[in-house]
C-alpha cells in the first residue's frame, strides 16, 4: 500500500518505558486496504514509543475478547449506502446484538473512513463510536469522519489519539511524562520524482475505445485502452482506476435555467475565479445527494430561517430508513428546488460536494499490456420523476471522450480483491455485465505469469448474440488453456431468465469439488442484487453437497470470506 506516507520516527526511550506494559489494541475492518494502511501507520508510532501494541484485522477478531480490551483504537470504513465492509460484518453484528457483553471500562477512540457522496456517510464507524459508548466504553477522543481523501484527516486524528493515549496511560501510570510530538521524517526519495494520485492526477490519453455491445443491444458498454506512459504508475488485477470526468452540459444548462443564476457570472471557488459554468461543470457534484449535502442544506435552512425548507429536510434526515429509497435516482436540482427555495448561486457552490473521480475496476493485466490499463464501462442511462439521468463518468466517456483525448486518472489500490499469492491455487469468477472486467485482468495476469491453477468464469448479460463481451478473447483463452473452464447466462434470450447463479446451481457439484480443493472464489459486479444471490447460492450449494445445516453452510461461506478465499468487487 503506498497511500499512507512511510513516517519514520525518533523517539526518546526514558519517555515511554512506563507505558509499556498496558496493552493496546489497534482494529481494522478494511474494505480496500485503506483503514488497514492507516491502522498500520498507528501501530507503527505506537510502538516507537514503546507500546505494546496488538494489531488486528476485524475479520480475524475474536470479538469474545472485547470485554477484556483496556485501549482499543478502531479504524473502519464504510461500505456503500452505510453497510461495514465484509470484513467488519460479523464484529458489527456483535456489538450490535442486543446481549452483547459490556465493555470493561476501555478507552477507546474511532476513525471512520467513507465517501461523502454516499446517502450514509461513514456510517459504520458512527455505529461503532456509538455503540462502544452504550457498551462502557470510554471515548479518549473525538470520531474523525474522513472523506476518500482521508491522508491529512487520518494523520490529524493519529496524532489526536497518540496524544491522548499517551496522556491516559502516564495518568494511570501515575507519573507525569507528557506526550512530546516525535520528530516526523518522510523518507526523501533520491530523485524527485512527480507522483502521480487522486490529489494530483495523471492525464492519461485515450489510445483506444470501443463499443463491446452489437447493434440493437440494450446496453452500450465501453471498452477503454489509456496510456500510463511516462507515469510511472502501476497496477495489480484487483485495482481500480479513478476518473475525473466533467457534468453533462444539458444537466449543468437545465440547473441554470430553472435555478434562474448566471452562467456567465463569475465566482471564487476554493481560490480561484471562476464562472459559474465552469465551476457547475468541472467541480462540484451535480448528480449525487447524499446526507451531507442534507445536513448542509439544512444548516442553510436554519441560517436563514427558511422554517418549511428546514421541517422537511429534517423530517427526511430523521428518517434513516428511507433515506437510501428517497436520494435514489435524485440529483442536486430535485433537491435544490425543493429544499433550498431563494438559495445562491454562490451560497449553492459553498456548501457543494466537491466533484469525486470516479472508480472502474481495472480490465486489463499490465503484464500483457505495458503502460496502459483497460477499463470496461457500462454507461449509465436512466430516467426519474420524469428527468432522463445520465451517470456523470460513463457519459463523458461515452459522449465526449475520443481516441487521442486525454483525462485525468489515477489508481487506488484494492487489497481485498486479490488473486491467490500460490498460482497452482483454482479460481472461480463470478462476473455479469461490468463485472467481467477484473476477471479479464485475472485470466491476463495468470496467461502472463504461467501460473498453472485453473481458471472458471461465469458471466452473463442479457442477449447472446449482442452483449458477450470479450467473447472472443474468451474462445482464445479457452483454447490456450488460460481459461479451463466458461460458462454464460443470457437473460433475455429464453423466456424464464437465467442468472450467473442458475449455472452455479447446474454445477454445483464441480463448484463444491474445486473449493475443496482450496478454489478462491470471486464475485464483482450488481451489489444490490446480484452478489447477494450469488452468495446466497453459494451456501446452497455448500449445504447441499457438504449434506450440512444451513447454519454450518453460512459458516463455512463467512470462513472462506476470513480465510481471503471469498472476495468481492461490487457497486
Ligand atoms: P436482466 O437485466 O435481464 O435482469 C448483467 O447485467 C446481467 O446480470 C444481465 O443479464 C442481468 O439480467 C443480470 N442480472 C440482473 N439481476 C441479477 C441478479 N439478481 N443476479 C444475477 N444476475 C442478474
Amino acid at each position: 500500500l503506498n497511500q499512507f506516507p512511510n513516517v519514520q520516527e525518533t523517539v526518546a526511550p526514558a519517555e515511554v518505558a512506563n507505558v509499556s506494559a498496558t496493552p493496546v489494541t489497534v482494529l481494522f475492518g478494511s474494505k480496500s486496504g485503506n483503514s488497514k494502511s492507516v491502522a498500520k501507520s498507528l501501530h507503527e508510532k505506537l510502538v516507537a514509543r514503546g507500546l505494546s501494541v496488538s494489531l488486528q484485522d476485524m475479520n480475524q477478531y475474536n470479538a469474545t475478547k472485547l470485554k477484556d480490551e483496556k485501549y482499543l483504537l478502531v479504524i473502519v470504513s464504510t461500505h456503500g449506502e452505510g453497510d461495514p465492509p465484509p470484513a467488519a460484518e460479523d464484529l458489527h453484528a456483535f456489538i450490535h446484538n442486543r446481549k452483547a457483553p459490556k465493555l470493561g471500562g476501555a478507552k477507546y477512540a474511532v476513525l471512520a473512513l467513507g465517501d461523502q457522496s454516499y446517502v450514509n456517510f461513514c456510517q459504520t464507524g458512527k455505529d461503532f463510536d456509538k455503540r462502544l459508548a452504550e457498551l462502557g466504553g470510554d471515548r479518549i477522543a473525538d470520531r474523525v469522519d474522513a472523506d476518500v481523501d482521508f491522508e491529512e484527516a487520518a494523520e490529524q486524528w493519529i496524532e489526536n489519539v497518540t496524544t491522548k493515549l499517551l496522556a491516559q496511560l502516564n495518568h494511570t501510570n501515575g507519573t507525569s511524562v507528557v506526550a512530546k510530538s516525535t520528530v516526523a521524517t518522510v523518507a526523501a526519495p533520491a530523485v524527485k520524482k512527480v507522483v502521480y494520485n487522486r490529489k494530483n492526477p495523471f492525464a492519461a490519453t485515450v489510445l483506444e475505445k470501443v463499443q463491446l455491445n452489437g447493434r440493437g443491444s440494450q446496453k452500450k458498454t465501453y471498452h477503454l485502452e489509456l496510456s500510463l506512459e511516462g507515469s510511472g504508475l502501476t497496477y495489480l488485477p484487483g485495482d481500480t482506476v479513478g476518473i475525473f470526468a466533467k457534468n453533462n452540459s444539458t444537466l449543468v444548462s437545465e440547473v441554470l435555467a430553472q435555478t434562474k443564476w448566471d452562467g456567465a457570472s463569475t465566482l471564487v471557488y476554493k481560490d480561484h475565479l471562476l464562472s459559474l459554468e465552469e465551476i457547475l461543470t468541472s467541480h462540484v457534484e451535480l448528480t449525487t445527494v447524499s446526507g451531507v449535502l442534507l445536513e448542509k442544506l439544512l444548516h442553510y435552512a436554519e441560517q436563514k430561517k427558511n422554517e418549511k425548507d428546514a421541517a422537511a429536510l429534517k423530517t427526511i434526515l430523521d428518517n434513516k430508513k428511507e433515506l437510501v429509497a428517497f436520494l435514489y435516482g435524485k440529483d442536486v436540482l430535485d433537491i435544490v428546488l425543493d429544499y433550498a427555495h431563494g438559495i445562491t448561486a454562490e451560497e449553492f457552490i459553498n456548501l457543494a460536494l466537491p466533484l469525486q473521480a470516479r472508480l472502474y475496476s481495472i480490465a486489463s493485466s499490465i503484464k500483457e499490456h505495458e503502460e496502459e490499463v483497460h477499463l470496461t464501462i457500462g454507461q449509465v442511462l436512466f430516467e426519474t420523476c420524469g428527468r432522463a439521468r445520465k451517470g456523470v463518468c460513463s457519459n463523458h466517456i461515452a459522449e465526449l471522450l475520443n481516441v487521442g483525448d486525454s483525462v485525468d486518472v489515477f489508481i487506488e489500490k484494492n487489497e481485498s480483491f486479490r488473486l491467490p499469492e500460490n498460482e497452482n491455487t483454482p479460481v472461480i469468477m463470478v462476473g455479469p455485465g461490468t463485472g467481467i472486467a477484473p476477471f479479464r485482468a485475472f485470466v491476463e495476469e495468470r496467461a502472463a505469469t504461467g501460473a498453472k491453477g485453473k481458471n472458471w468464469l461465469f458471466f452473463g448479460d442479457r442477449n447472446f448474440t449482442t452483449d458477450f463481451l470479450y467473447q472472443l478473447e474468451w474462445q482464445r483463452h479457452l483454447k490456450s488453456g488460460a481459461l479451463t473452464q466458461m460458462n454464460t447466462a443470457f437473460s433475455r434470450d429464453t423466456d424464464k431468465k437465467i442468472y450467473v447463479q442458475h449455472r452455479l446451481q447446474q454445477n454445483a457439484v464441480e463448484i463444491y469439488k474445486w473449493l475443496k480443493e482450496g478454489a478462491h472464489f470471486y464475485i464483482c459486479g450488481d451489489a444490490k442484487q446480484m452478489a447477494r444471490d450469488v452468495r446466497n447460492t453459494l451456501i446452497d450449494i455448500v449445504e447441499k453437497q457438504a449434506a450440512i445445516s444451513h447454519e454450518e453452510a453460512v459458516h463455512f461461506v463467512k470462513e472462506l470470506i476470513k480465510a481471503g478465499r471469498l472476495q468481492e468487487d461490487v457497486y
